[in-house]
């Protein structure tokens, strides 16, 4: 018996790090799990296949989740298929590591389309379904850069806005449907160890380190670790909160 059995969920951007390690809890826990990704069908469609070989089920699916329409599909395609959307992980994300003196109107759009967007458009669409059943769990996937100012190198201020649009949004909707059996929640990670580091300024992960008491990278197991709990029926009285997992970076170095 897994915690999620006879559940269905969908995780937004797990065909790779975070997401893809979220997705293979959630199968694990028992979960039919929604595979998504916005372009890479390939990577999807393998994280669906393993975890078909080991005992799970899962479909794959791609869509902009900064887009409405896309969003929606998302949802309509895991309900067409297995019934229902109990679950939500809206982790998609992008980073941008510029300074807010260099920052584009470009990097403005993208963070705030994959980011904040990504997250009202999802959550809107999966929400009225939760609701109707009177069971339901959105997590959203946060990020340390909301709670840190200055990292040392890194610089994140446009994406700063758009997570922190996250965190804030994500209170008030759990109040609203709180007496309905749905709880609205966030995860923030430190610096986990996936292909978005690749994306960052080098020369700032050192530093960025040295804020981390553990001094060590997260692994998106230990997200999805997070997720699994927040996502179980031993969660139910947790709504509205966001769970740092960032091995003590957010208390000092
Ligand atoms: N890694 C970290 O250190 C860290 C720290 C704090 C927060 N986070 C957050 O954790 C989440 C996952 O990060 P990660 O490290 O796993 O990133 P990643 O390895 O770069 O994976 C990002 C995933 O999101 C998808 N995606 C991005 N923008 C999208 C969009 N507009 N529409 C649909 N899908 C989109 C990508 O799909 P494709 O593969 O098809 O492009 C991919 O599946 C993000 O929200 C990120 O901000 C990460």
């Amino acid at each position: 018996m897994g915690v999620l059995d006879g559940r269905v969920a969908i995780v937004t951007g797990s065909s790779r790090g975070i997401g893809r390690a979220v997705a293979r809890r959630f199968a694990a826990d028992g979960a039919k799990v929604v595979v998504h990704c916005r372009a890479t069908m390939d990577n999807a469609e393998a994280v669906v296949a393993e975890i078909a070989r080991a005992g799970g089920t899962a479909m794959a699916v791609k869509g902009n989740v900064g887009h409405k329409q896309d969003a929606e599909a998302i949802v309509a395609a895991a309900e067409k298929r297995f019934g229902k959307v109990d679950i939500l992980v809206s982790n998609a994300g992008i980073v941008i590591d510029r300074p807010f003196l260099e920052s584009t109107d470009e990097d403005w759009a993208r963070a705030m389309d994959s980011n904040l967007n990504g997250f009202f458009y999802m959550t809107r669409a999966a929400l009225p379904g939760m609701v109707k059943r009177g069971w339901g769990r959105v997590i959203a996937t946060g990020s340390c850069i909301t709670e840190i100012a200055d990292f040392g190198g890194n610089k994140y201020s446009v994406c700063t806005a758009s997570k922190g649009g996250i965190s804030a949004m994500l209170r008030p909707i759990a109040a609203e449907v709180a007496r309905q059996g749905v709880t609205v929640n966030g995860v923030s990670p430190g610096y986990i160890a996936t292909e978005m580091l690749g994306e960052i300024d080098a020369s700032g992960l050192e530093a960025a380190l040295g804020l981390v008491p553990m001094r060590r990278y997260g692994k998106p197991e230990e997200i999805a670790a997070a997720m699994a709990f927040l996502a179980s029926d031993d969660a139910a009285y947790i709504t509205g909160q966001i769970l740092r997992v960032n091995g003590g970076m957010s208390m000092g170095g």
